[in-house]
């Protein structure tokens, strides 16, 4: 059977451990004579880079493409546009404002003769290629970059929107026994069925999610503090409402004396200093999030590799 990504939460805890085992399988050939089509809505620096390279590295071909060019229901309908696209490619990668365009897309290449693999480069929902790198990060830090079970029982305290990367970062650390906290404002937090579809993944793993407005009890023990911009793409007209509203929940310096002394600073870029980040905190000790945007990379070649083989015997 074909497979896709298009979040984490349709991934079972198996996927995501090959997809991270199979990104620190070095080079290869596996996309030898086949290609990659790379579709952007929104504009990006390191997924595209990332996942351009990552195509190199197993001997594709990408091509880009850009919502100017094909016209995703505008020239035509986004189910004729994957059909296209996936008449020329063995992957469709894409980054939409609508999560739901992603869904009509997989649905559109999910019956024969189409064996065209559909993966979601960011949407309104969630990022899990930007997830994965961060466990990736998260694995070299306290696991020697090998032992998974070093993840089990650590403290990850996001902090800030409640956001698309939240998501798929909660969902992927509670996967992997990473007790989640979030802290965010009244109005920028998960839904309640959100929070129950998180725990929920969290329990086989034994790990637990909490949703706070309290800064400093979510930031408490921490090993891991995390942040993202408050106003995402496509939230540009919300951007003084959400200034106003989020302030201070951000990174600095005394959020981190909260947190362990060992703990580490990860952000998923771009990032806005003085806002949900200082700059003091981003470029000081603590901070990967250089090895962070290295990771997404080697994630997006996990990736590549796990939805070209089938699962038989997976
Ligand atoms: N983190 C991330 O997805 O960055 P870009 O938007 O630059 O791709
Ligand atoms: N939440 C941000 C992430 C950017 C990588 C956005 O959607 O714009």
């Amino acid at each position: 059977m074909t497979r896709h990504l298009l979040d984490l939460a349709e991934l079972s805890t198996s996927d995501l451990l090959e997809i991270i085992d199979l990104a620190r399988v070095p080079a290869g050939h596996e996309l030898s004579q086949q290609s990659v089509a790379m579709f952007f809505e929104k504009p990006s620096g390191r997924t595209r880079n990332a996942t351009e390279m990552a195509v190199v590295d197993l001997g594709g071909h990408p091509v880009m493409i850009t919502q100017g060019e094909v016209g995703i229901d505008t020239r035509e309908s986004a189910e004729d546009v994957a059909r296209t696209l996936g008449s020329f490619h063995r992957i469709l990668a894409a980054r939409v404002n609508d999560h739901g365009v992603l869904v009509r897309m997989k649905e559109a290449l999910s019956s024969p003769p189409w064996n065209v693999s559909v993966v979601n480069l960011l949407s309104d929902v969630s990022h899990p290629c930007q997830a994965i790198a961060d466990v990736l990060t998260m694995l070299d830090e306290f696991g020697d970059g090998r032992s998974m079970s070093a993840l089990h029982g650590k403290r990850l305290c996001y902090v800030g929107d409640a956001n698309n990367v939240t998501l798929s970062l909660a969902q992927a650390s509670l996967q992997l026994g990473i007790d989640v906290r979030i802290a965010a404002p009244q109005g920028y937090q998960f839904s309640s069925e959100v929070l129950d579809d998180l725990a929920d993944l969290g329990a086989s793993a034994g790990a637990s999610v909490l949703q706070t407005s309290d800064l400093a009890e979510a930031a408490d023990n921490a090993d891991v503090l995390y942040s993202d911009v408050w106003t995402s793409m496509g939230q540009e007209a919300e951007h003084d409402q959400r200034l106003n509203d989020l302030s201070g929940y951000g990174i600095d310096a005394a959020l981190l004396a909260y947190a362990n002394p060992d703990a580490v600073v990860l952000h998923c870029l771009p990032a806005h200093r003085g806002e949900e980040i200082t700059d003091e905190v981003l470029e000081g000790p603590q901070s990967r999030i250089w090895q962070q945007v290295a990771h997404r990379r080697t994630a997006m070649r996990g990736v590549f590799r796990w939805l070209l083989s089938d699962g038989e015997g997976s």
